[in-house]
């Protein structure tokens, strides 16, 4: 899944649902106009767009070619460049603030990423991020992941770091100088109903587009798609059909 195109499918759809940790992720950065704001794995834009209407001097990286073409259509005065968490086209000490929305999260080395988010961040610069904690989204996805388990003979989100753990974080940041605090928040992902779920949100995101047709060759799609709607329908969908998932998530924060 590392090398997985987000420009594939239409990652449209999902981008607003974390638009409410973008906003607190903008707020909490205390962005004053005239900094410089690096928006690592910017997807559609979410934080970069914030930050420029703050006056801020914006920089997204995005990996996606067709994602950063969908920043620029965003109407903002901002830089889009391609990059990676891990490699940024951007010069050493050079970023007032850098913000990673659910992004920094995918990069395949995490020592790598961080090193990078440091050596890019000023020195007295400040680097937030957010990062699913465990929840409902893992039980709703669990049904998906355990079939392509199956299917490929490997846990495709194996071997990752908890981003979601200040701990982690403390042992990833600390030897470049930052000192992490995190706080817990809350946001709710809500769908027409449960099929919209499904075909918005888990084939037509970029992911999907990648596993469902692996679950189709081997024959599962049908009964993972089935299963799938059952658990929300049951656990997560309001007598009118409208689906409500809580989605809790860690917002850190890196000083030095
Ligand atoms: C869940 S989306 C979040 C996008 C955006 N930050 C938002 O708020 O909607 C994940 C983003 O991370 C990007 N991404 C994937 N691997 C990455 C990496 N190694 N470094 C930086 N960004 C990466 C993807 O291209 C995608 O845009």
């Amino acid at each position: 899944m590392n090398q997985l195109d987000w420009g594939q499918g239409r990652y449209e759809s999902t981008a607003p649902d974390l638009l409410p940790a973008a906003r607190e992720l903008v707020a909490a950065a205390r962005i004053q106009p005239g900094e410089h704001v690096v928006d690592v794995g910017a997807g559609t834009g979410n934080v970069a767009l914030l930050a420029a209407d703050l006056g801020a001097r914006v920089t997204a990286v995005e990996p996606a070619a067709r994602l950063r073409e969908v920043i620029q259509q965003g109407g903002r005065d901002l830089t889009v460049v391609d990059g990676t968490a891990a490699s940024m086209p951007l010069p050493d000490g050079s970023a007032d603030v850098l913000l990673s929305n659910f992004a920094v999260i995918f990069a395949p080395d995490p020592k790598a990423a961080i090193a990078e988010l440091a050596r890019v961040s000023a020195p007295n610069g400040r680097i937030l991020l957010t990062a699913w904690l465990p929840g409902v989204l893992d039980e709703v996805l669990g049904i998906l992941i355990n079939a392509v388990t199956e299917v490929i003979g490997s846990d495709p989100t194996e071997g990752g770091i908890d981003w979601s753990d200040p701990a982690v974080l403390t042992t990833l940041l600390e030897p470049h100088g930052f000192q992490v605090t995190g706080t817990t928040k809350d946001l709710t992902i809500t769908t027409h109903s449960a099929e919209d779920y499904w075909s918005t949100r888990i084939a037509g995101h970029p992911m999907g587009v990648a596993a469902l047709p692996l679950l189709e060759q081997a024959g599962v799609l049908a009964d993972v798609r089935s299963r799938t709607l059952t658990l929300i329908t049951a656990n997560w969908t309001t007598p009118s059909g409208v689906v409500r998932l809580p989605a809790p998530y860690l917002l850190a924060e890196a000083v030095r």
